[in-house]
C-alpha cells in the first residue's frame, strides 16, 4: 500500500470515530468456561475417573468434581502446589472432597494403569513439558478405550519475534519446541490419538479478560513501569522477581495480541 496523503488527512478522520465505535464492540470472545463446555459435551457420567495433569493449586480438580461429580486424581511435580491443593480439598464439602485426590507426577508419568481412566484434562502445561510425544503417548496409555483428552495450551504464533521468544521462554520455564503447533500436532499423530477437535482460540481468552476487567491493559501498563524504571522494582524484589514479572506482563500483552495463540485439542483413544 502506498501513503496517500488525501486518504489519510481527509477520508480516514472522516471515518475514525465511526470504526473506532465499531471496535469498541464487542467480537464475544470465548472464555475459559469453553473448556467446561468441551468436557460437558463429552456426555461423562458422575463417578467418570479423571486425572487433572499440572492441576497446580488444583482450582480446575476441584471444578471437574464439582460441576460433573467426577472422581479427580491432580498431578503436579511441584510439592507446594500438591500442599496448597490438598490444604484446600480440606476445605471443600465431604461429597467433593472424597472425589479429589491430589499426588506427585508428570505429564509422562502418570501414576494410573493402563487404560484406566475416562478423561485427560491438561490444561496450560504443554508447554512446560520437554518431550510431547512422550506426554501424549502417556495420554494414550493410561485412557480406556474411547476415553477423551482435552488439552488447553499456548502456541507461537508468526507475530513472536525470535528474540522475544528466546526471553520470554526462558524466563517462564517454557520449552520453545512444545510451544510450536507444528511439534504438538506430530506428537499428537505420533500418538495414536484420535483428533476430535482441534480448537483455535486465537487471542480470545485475552480479550474477554480485557473486557471483563481490564486485565490485559493492566500487565501493558505494568510493562511500561517495569521497563521504564527497572532498578526500582529490581531494589525492592530482586532481579529474578522482576525477570517473573517482566514475563508475566509480556505474556499477557503477547496473548492479547496475537504473539501467543492458544488451542484446545480434543482426543479420543481408539
Ligand atoms: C501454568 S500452570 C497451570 C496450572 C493449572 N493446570 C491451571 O490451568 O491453572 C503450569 C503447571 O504445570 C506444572 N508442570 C510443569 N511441568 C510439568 C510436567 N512436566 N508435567 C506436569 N505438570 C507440569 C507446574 O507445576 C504448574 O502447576
Amino acid at each position: 500500500m502506498t501513503w496517500d496523503p488525501t486518504f489519510f488527512y481527509d477520508t480516514y478522520p472522516r471515518l475514525e470515530p465511526a470504526f473506532a465505535a465499531r471496535l469498541d464492540e464487542s467480537l464475544g470472545p470465548r472464555d475459559p468456561s469453553v473448556l467446561l463446555q468441551v468436557v460437558r459435551e463429552l456426555g461423562l457420567p458422575p463417578d467418570s475417573r479423571v486425572v487433572d495433569v499440572g492441576c497446580g493449586e488444583g482450582a480446575h480438580a476441584v471444578r471437574l468434581a464439582t460441576h460433573f461429580g467426577f472422581r479427580v486424581l491432580g498431578i503436579d511435580p511441584v510439592q507446594r502446589h500438591l500442599d496448597l491443593a490438598r490444604a484446600a480439598r480440606r476445605d471443600l464439602v465431604p461429597d467433593i472432597a472424597s472425589r479429589l485426590a491430589f499426588e506427585r507426577g508428570t505429564a509422562t508419568h502418570v501414576p494410573a494403569v493402563d487404560a484406566s481412566l475416562d478423561l485427560v484434562w491438561c490444561r496450560d502445561v504443554m508447554v512446560h513439558v520437554e518431550r510431547p510425544d512422550d506426554a501424549f503417548a502417556e495420554f494414550a496409555r493410561v485412557l480406556r478405550p474411547g476415553g477423551h483428552v482435552v488439552a488447553f495450551q499456548a502456541v507461537a504464533t508468526d507475530l513472536l519475534g525470535a528474540d522475544e521468544a528466546d526471553w520470554l521462554f526462558d524466563v517462564m520455564g517454557v520449552v520453545p519446541t512444545s510451544a510450536d503447533p507444528r511439534v504438538i500436532d506430530d506428537a499428537i499423530a505420533r500418538s495414536g490419538l484420535e483428533v476430535v477437535d482441534t480448537i483455535d482460540l486465537s487471542t480470545e481468552w485475552g480479550e474477554w479478560s480485557q473486557e471483563q476487567d481490564g486485565d490485559g491493559g493492566r500487565a501493558l501498563l505494568h510493562l511500561a513501569r517495569l521497563l521504564r524504571d527497572p532498578g526500582r522494582y529490581r531494589a525492592e524484589f530482586g532481579d529474578a522477581a522482576y525477570d517473573v514479572m517482566l514475563g508475566d506482563c509480556r505474556w499477557q500483552v503477547y496473548r492479547t495480541m496475537g504473539k501467543l495463540g492458544a488451542r484446545i485439542d480434543v482426543l479420543r483413544r481408539r
